[in-house]
């Protein structure tokens, strides 16, 4: 993907600077806060005889400024006998800053370092006016391959906010991993197999129409699907004197669903809709080609409009795998190899696996139903073992909801089992839950009619300010830019694994950490760039010793930490990593403003301070494309 040379090292030669000894694992031709980390462990090691790669693992960054740009705890060193407090006081003292350090301070058991200025504004400025989108990438994983599944909603069901979740942080996961250097594909794993097909076809047959089909296949099938599921309720109660379950709550618990509805709801279900379906998804297994015609017209309609709405949201796919494609033999395989291993149970006709023997907390999973018919676990066995054969990928992040978790555990433990060595390789990205997403029209939320909704909402927020709503060339664009980014920056504003919820007002507000107020700071840079008549070169070659005030200072010392957020947040897989930073660039650049004047200036200081706006919007960009998010440059 990148490709990126290296400005830094040159750029210390034009100082009279050579790049401070690399450490193992520092990348200083990337990431310019490791040549600073590299300084202070050589640094610290020649005073203090510890090896350089000790302390370079242990030099942290401080969670606020005023505590340094680089902070390590001795106790962190785990040297035996010495008094932490004296020492930070008697090495602090010891050390030599050079031209890389400003200021080593002692604080307790913390020796805290902070950066030179100048050097900082040097190097970090004209880095990311070189670099451009490119600035933040490190090359941690070349050559590496990384399978990313995520999204993966099911045909003729809602598109829930589940669903919605994994999309966003896995779309953001893919190009988190481009951005470290690995190769990324993008794949959808769609719920495209089961009963519930049986029913959909008996469904169209009797309330299908062409037409509809064609022109919004995603909810036509839907609406389908819901009426044939009422014939079978309706029937059912018939028979039975039983009320079913009200339409709501199933779908509440499908929100929830453990595993695929249409396997759960076996219920013994006694009606004629349903025993044609059943018929009919029978068919399709044998292979059936009349039965797969019809599934497979429903599947190609429903990717099509699919890819469009994914489009909206900058995520477009390397493959739309399914649950349908998972071939029969892998999965035959795994039950027979746990039938060798003797770890079979048969219980009523159907096959379990006792897992337990290998963790007590996964307990027993169903591997294949009394009539020889697949499951979504078995699925997923068979699905990962293909994906293998095909990619030879080195990771296979899952971006599922944790209602899931056991699941994940189950089939990652039955592949491992299995004895295949890549098992080790595959990793659950969980997340939770959304409450009260629903639409104006009703409970069921498709991904279309949320963006679009929201789309509406911003463009009434965005009216309320008539002035600047007639100077925007594209309203419409915009509000649907805005809206997209309210509800995603809504959904990765807090750790992955906690629930929210959705609420309209708070999310559309430009006030306050939101998408919108995160648009607003990059449409306010860009303006700032577009009133001045600055070249590019000359903003390259300004003369940052202009720059004397603190704000500037604290905002390019943000800028300089964006590199060691991605490495972060590959390591915790957390958007919110990414969004906490964004936040804290944009109060940082806002407080600049009072201060740092561009018009009206001399034309050096307005170049140099130019300059450092011109490179906080290019981190702001990044940072938002990252999170699939289209920075907008009016609004
Ligand atoms: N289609 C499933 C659902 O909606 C999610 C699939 C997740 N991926 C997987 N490999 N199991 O619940």
């Amino acid at each position: 993907m990148s490709t990126s040379v290296s400005h830094i090292t040159e750029e210390l030669k034009k100082l009279d600077l050579s790049q401070p000894e690399p450490v193992q694992g520092s990348l200083p031709d990337y990431n310019i806060v490791d040549v600073f980390k590299n300084y202070v462990a050589n640094e610290f090691s020649r005073i203090t005889d510890i090896d350089k790669s000790i302390v370079f693992a242990a030099l942290d960054t401080p969670k606020v400024l005023d505590q340094g740009d680089l902070i390590i705890a001795l106790p962190r060193l785990r040297l035996k006998g010495i008094n932490a407090n004296e020492k930070s006081k008697e090495w602090s003292e010891k050390f030599e800053k050079g031209k890389f350090i400003s200021e080593v301070k002692p604080q307790g058991v913390f020796m805290q370092f902070f950066f030179s200025k100048s050097l900082l504004f040097e190097l970090v400025i004209s880095n990311v006016l070189k670099r451009k989108t490119d600035y933040g990438y490190l090359p941690l994983g070349v050559g590496k391959k990384a399978i990313v599944e995520f999204s993966s909603p099911n045909i003729a069901k809602p598109f829930h906010a589940g669903h919605l979740r994994s999309t966003i942080i896995g779309g953001f996961i893919s190009n988190l991993y481009e951005k470290i250097g690995w190769e990324v594909i993008r794949i959808n794993y769609l719920g495209d197999w089961g009963k519930q097909f049986g029913l959909l076809a008996v469904g169209f047959e009797k309330y299908g129409s062409e037409e509809a089909l064609a022109n919004d296949p995603i909810n036509h099938l839907f609406e389908v699907y819901v009426k044939v599921n009422n014939d079978v309720r309706n029937e059912t109660d018939e028979a039975t004197g039983v009320k079913q379950k009200q339409e709501g709550e199933e779908e509440e618990e499908e929100a929830a669903a453990v595993i695929d509805a249409s396997e759960q709801d076996e219920k013994k279900i006694q009606s004629p809709t349903n025993e044609k379906a059943k018929q009919f998804f029978r068919k399709m297994e044998d292979g059936d080609e009349q039965a797969l015609k019809l599934w497979q017209r429903f599947r190609e309609l429903s990717i099509k409009k699919y890819i469009d709405t994914y489009a909206r949201l900058n995520i477009r796919y390397d493959v739309y795998s399914g649950e349908s494609q998972v071939p029969q033999e892998k999965m035959k395989n795994a039950t027979k190899m746990f039938e060798d291993k003797n770890l079979i149970h048969i219980d009523r006709g159907a096959k379990l696996i006792d897992l337990s023997k290998f963790n007590k907390k996964l307990g027993k999973a169903l591997v294949e139903k009394s009539d020889g018919t697949s499951l979504y676990l078995t699925r997923d066995v068979g699905e990962a073992i293909k994906r293998y054969e095909q990619y030879h990928f080195d990771k296979m992040i899952y971006v599922i909801a944790s209602q899931q978790d056991l699941h994940c555990a189950q089939f990652f433990e039955i592949l491992k089992q299995m004895g295949f060595e890549w098992a080790k390789n595959l990793e659950h990205v969980n997340f939770g839950m959304v409450q009260g997403m629903s639409t104006r029209k009703g409970n069921v939320v498709f991904l279309d009619n949320i963006l679009q909704e929201t789309k509406e909402k911003m463009h009434e927020v965005m009216k309320k300010n008539k002035e600047k709503y007639a100077q925007i060339e594209d309203p419409d664009k915009i509000a649907d830019l805005v809206g997209i980014s309210a509800v995603m920056i809504q959904d990765f504003q807090s750790k992955r694994i906690l629930n929210y919820e959705f609420k309209w007002d708070r999310m559309t507000s430009f006030e306050g950490d939101t998408g919108p107020y995160l648009q607003y700071a990059h449409s306010r840079l860009c303006s700032v760039q577009r009133k001045s008549d600055i070249s590019e070169l000359e903003l390259e070659n300004a003369n940052f010793d202009l720059l004397v005030e603190p704000c500037a200072t604290s905002l390019v010392r943000i800028l300089a930490q964006y590199p060691d957020i991605i490495k972060r947040a590959s390591s915790n897989n957390e958007p919110s990593t990414v969004v906490t930073y964004l936040f804290s660039l944009c109060h940082t650049v806002s407080q600049c403003y009072d201060i740092l004047w561009v018009a009206g200036q001399e034309k050096d200081v307005a170049t140099a301070r130019l300059a450092l706006y011109a490179a906080t919007k290019q981190v702001i960009y990044n940072g938002m494309t990252l999170l699939n998010l289209t920075p907008v440059e009016r609004m």
